[in-house]
């Protein structure tokens, strides 16, 4: 598939919006609430199984007005991807403790930093960037997929689904839809502190990170291009960061060093001016 077929994809799945099984007047207003922001159809639920539903719509998913909402994808029918903190929360209970989180430290995350989260994904790192940030700072979170930038975005207006503690980091992140390279190279030089990218591994991870991996079907999977890297570079005050695996060929493609060596991830640094 060519660049511009995918960025099509991507941009374009085809979606309905329907009652969960038992509709009560809520979750039918939520219905309405949802294809409207998703700008997709409202069906009738008529007690259509998933199955059915896909077979009778002909669409890429289907979006069942829970709260919060699931999204189901035809290929992967028993794994609804929907808005959950996921490793953000223990990573936010770590560092309610005290205790260091990995990506900040390697950043170098300070209180008041704009950030700029070039691959927003289900938000799990925009939320850990947001914590580091503080109420000072703010984090710019950019995702090519429709879906999941309107997902996180339900998110961020229905109050972070009464997880404890999130609501005030949601409030940080100001998420943009759109490819990073266009949305980086729209953005003046040096506006911001920190710019992070976390690309979608080739061979996913199964037993880490489950959410990123149910919103699969719904990504970009697109390695980091040139472009955005330099943009990245011109953007950021202090440093790009770049996540992937620690043998993954991108370190040595932008001349960064892996932090660990033998993790399942690893972490690559850029710092401006040397
Ligand atoms: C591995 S996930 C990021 C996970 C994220 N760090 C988290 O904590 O959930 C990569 C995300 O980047 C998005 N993405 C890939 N290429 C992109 C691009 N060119 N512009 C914006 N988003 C992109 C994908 O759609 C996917 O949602």
């Amino acid at each position: 598939m060519s660049d511009a077929d995918l960025s099509q994809k991507i941009e374009s799945f085809s979606l309905v919006c329907v009652t969960p099984w038992n509709a009560s007047p809520a979750a039918v207003a939520r219905t309405e609430a949802l294809a409207e922001w998703f700008a997709c159809p409202r069906v009738p639920r008529k007690r259509r199984s998933l199955a059915r539903i896909f077979a009778d719509e002909g669409v890429d998913g289907v979006l069942v007005a829970e709260d919060p909402p699931r999204l189901y994808h035809r290929t992967r029918p028993n794994e609804p991807f929907f808005f959950h903190p996921g490793v953000a929360r223990p990573r936010l209970a770590a560092l309610s403790h005290g205790i260091p989180d990995r990506l900040l430290r390697v950043a170098g995350i300070c209180p008041g930093d704009v950030i700029v989260d070039a691959t927003l994904g289900t938000g799990a790192d925009s939320l850990v960037l947001a914590a580091g940030a503080g109420p000072a700072g703010r984090v710019i979170a950019i995702e090519s997929s429709f879906v999941l930038a309107k997902l996180f975005t339900w998110a961020q207006q229905q109050r972070g689904h009464g997880y404890p503690g999130i609501d005030r980091l949601l409030e940080r992140i100001d998420v943009q839809w759109g490819h990073h390279a266009e949305l980086l190279a729209s953005m003046p030089a040096g506006s911001a502190d920190v710019v992070y990218f976390d690309p979608m591994f080739r061979n996913p991870i199964v037993d880490e990170d489950g959410n990123i991996e149910h919103a699969r079907p719904w990504t970009d999977p697109r390695p980091i291009s040139d472009e955005a890297w330099n943009e990245a570079q011109r953007v950021a005050r202090r440093c790009v960061v770049l996540k992937e695996r620690p043998q993954s060929d991108q370190f040595a493609r932008f001349g960064l060093t892996p932090d660990k060596s033998r993790a399942k991830i690893a972490y690559g640094v850029w710092k401006k001016g040397g």
